[in-house]
């Protein structure tokens, strides 16, 4: 079963698919069977975290699934409460027993919590657990530049990858730039805004209209041109083969800057600013 989405490659030279698979809310057998169909329908990046709750359901679909697990990019994230560094060791070696897996692709660190301030240290705990095998590459979510600028300067590492809050109402202009300017990938989390509004917007519309594509297409297709990572989320088949089919056409420089144009200083969907908002 083969897939033929583009990969690009991250600074530490491992390759990752252009789109991935969102899981939040895929759990259970269900969830599963989920994560299968989409596996079926060429996706090989997918995402997940401990605080889902669904590492045993990605790794039991990666042992049902009958591609190797050599092409498969899986994705874990270590929660607020266990940043220290003997904590996060322990997170670490607990999603893999989860998940029933020998290593994750991808290990990423889920928010910054800047009150609490222990990041640096579980970051420490990551570029261990890179070095024991255990994570082939290692990343963050929800970092603003001074947080990034901090691992570097502290550790001399920088993420692979930062996951941000990205969508048509929230397009992270500044944040792109800088990890654009410091070689670090965007990944876009809620990259379709949760369906919340979305879907109706009348600009979206018009431009998938003319193309013949569905809303979806069109944002996922937007985010592809910024250079930026989708993960959506779906547990329908159907769904998850149209946002997949974003490589046969190509959006211009005035459809994009309309897109550009719907971005709002308050679009985040739940006013999750990385730079007061903690998570645990
Ligand atoms: N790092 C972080 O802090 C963070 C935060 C939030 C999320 N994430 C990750 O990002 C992933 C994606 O974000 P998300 O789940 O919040 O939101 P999303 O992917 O923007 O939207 C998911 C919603 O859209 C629906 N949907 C998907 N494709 C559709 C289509 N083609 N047409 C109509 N509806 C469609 C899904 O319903 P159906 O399932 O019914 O299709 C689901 O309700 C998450 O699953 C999670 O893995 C990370």
């Amino acid at each position: 079963m083969s897939s033929s989405i583009p990969e690009i490659t991250l600074n530490d030279g491992v390759t990752l698919p252009v789109i991935g698979l969102g899981t939040y809310k895929l759990n259970g057998n269900e969830g599963a069977t989920a994560i299968n169909n989409a596996i079926d329908a060429g996706y090989r990046l997918i995402d997940s975290a401990y605080n889902y709750e669904n590492e045993g359901t990605v790794g039991e679909a990666v042992r049902r699934s009958t591609v190797p697990r050599e092409e498969l990019r899986i994705t874990s994230k270590l929660p607020g409460r266990y940043q220290t560094y003997d904590k996060a060791v322990a997170t670490i070696q607990e999603s893999l027993y989860r998940a029933n897996l020998d290593y994750y692709d991808l290990y990423l660190i889920h928010w910054p919590n800047p009150i609490q301030n222990d990041y640096v240290e579980a970051w420490h705990a990551l570029i261990d657990a890179k070095k024991w095998g255990l994570i082939r590459s290692i990343g963050v979510c929800n970092f603003l530049p001074e947080h990034l600028e901090r691992l570097k300067k502290e550790t001399d590492v920088m993420p692979s990858i930062n996951q941000i809050e990205l969508h048509p109402f929230f397009n992270q202009e500044e944040q792109r730039k800088w990890h654009e300017e410091n070689n670090v990938q965007t990944q876009s989390w809620s990259p379709l805004a949760r369906v919340n509004h979305v879907l109706e917007n009348e600009t979206l519309r018009n431009i998938a209209e003319h193309h013949n594509k569905t809303v979806s297409q069109v944002i996922l297709r937007w985010h592809h041109q910024l250079g930026s990572i989708p993960i959506p989320k779906s547990s329908s088949p159907e769904r998850q083969r149209e946002n997949l089919s974003i490589f046969d056409f190509s959006l211009n420089e005035t459809e994009m800057s309309e897109i550009a144009k719907l971005t709002r200083p308050d679009g985040r969907q739940k006013n999750q600013d990385p730079a007061i908002y903690e998570e645990f």
